[in-house]
């Protein structure tokens, strides 16, 4: 279905009570649970692995959307299914095998997501989008939280022309709050993950879940 999901990020969480976060972000709404994945090789920090990974499955009853910015993919691909995700996601950049490393993922029984750095081109998921589920279209440079949002209408708008009637879904993540969340629906985008904008404070307790304000839209 088209309706807008919001798929909040635990990497402004409180990273000792990721129990609690979790539980609070779904009390609030959150219709995903978005995990970022960093290897201090692809990007330029370093998060959590498939422990991590699984040991968040036992508080998350919604979806895990598991969004890796690692390289290489296809050595870990096994152990994010047997920590429970059900959309994997890789960077188009990550290597020379994007297809085959899609395939390796639907074969292990999750839903491929393909990201897209923002300085990299609609065009280069042309050959995916039989293959993918989910579209993450960047709109940092990945790596953080808190950046700056960086305008992606015109990719995402090629990328929604492209999809034409596949049940491929178009993620933004990036910046995304109030101010920029309608922006990007409006050039097609029908998942949203946000970090800061839910967990602002550093703890759900203090957040004012922006997602009511999309549904508002
Ligand atoms: C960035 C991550 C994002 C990040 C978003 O590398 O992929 O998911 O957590 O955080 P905000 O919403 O704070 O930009
Ligand atoms: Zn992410």
């Amino acid at each position: 279905d088209r309706s807008v999901k919001i798929a909040p990020s635990i990497l402004s969480a409180d990273f000792a009570n990721f129990g609690a976060e979790i539980r609070a972000i779904e009390g609030q709404g959150a219709d995903w649970v978005h995990v970022d994945v960093m290897d201090g090789h692809f990007v330029p920090n370093l998060t959590f692995g498939p422990p991590a990974v699984k040991a968040f499955r036992r508080h998350v009853k919604t979806v895990m959307d598991v969004h890796l910015m690692i390289a290489p993919v296809d050595p870990f691909i096994e152990a994010y299914a047997e920590a429970g995700a059900d959309i994997l996601t890789a960077h188009v950049e990550a290597g020379p095998h994007i297809h085959r490393t899609l395939q390796a993922i639907r074969g292990a029984g999750m839903k491929a997501g393909v990201a897209l750095n923002p300085g990299t081109p609609a065009e280069a998921v042309a050959h995916l989008l039989d293959l993918a589920g989910l579209v993450c279209v960047m709109t940092v440079n990945p790596g953080f939280g808190g950046q700056t949002f960086i305008d992606m209408t015109a990719k995402i708008r090629t990328l929604r022309a492209m999809i034409g009637d596949r049940p491929v879904h178009i993620e933004v993540d990036g910046g995304v709050d109030p101010a920029t969340a309608p922006v990007v629906v409006d050039a097609g985008a029908d998942v949203l993950v946000a970090g800061s904008a839910v967990f602002r404070g550093g703890s759900v307790d203090k957040a004012e879940i922006y997602g009511q304000n999309i549904r508002a839209i």
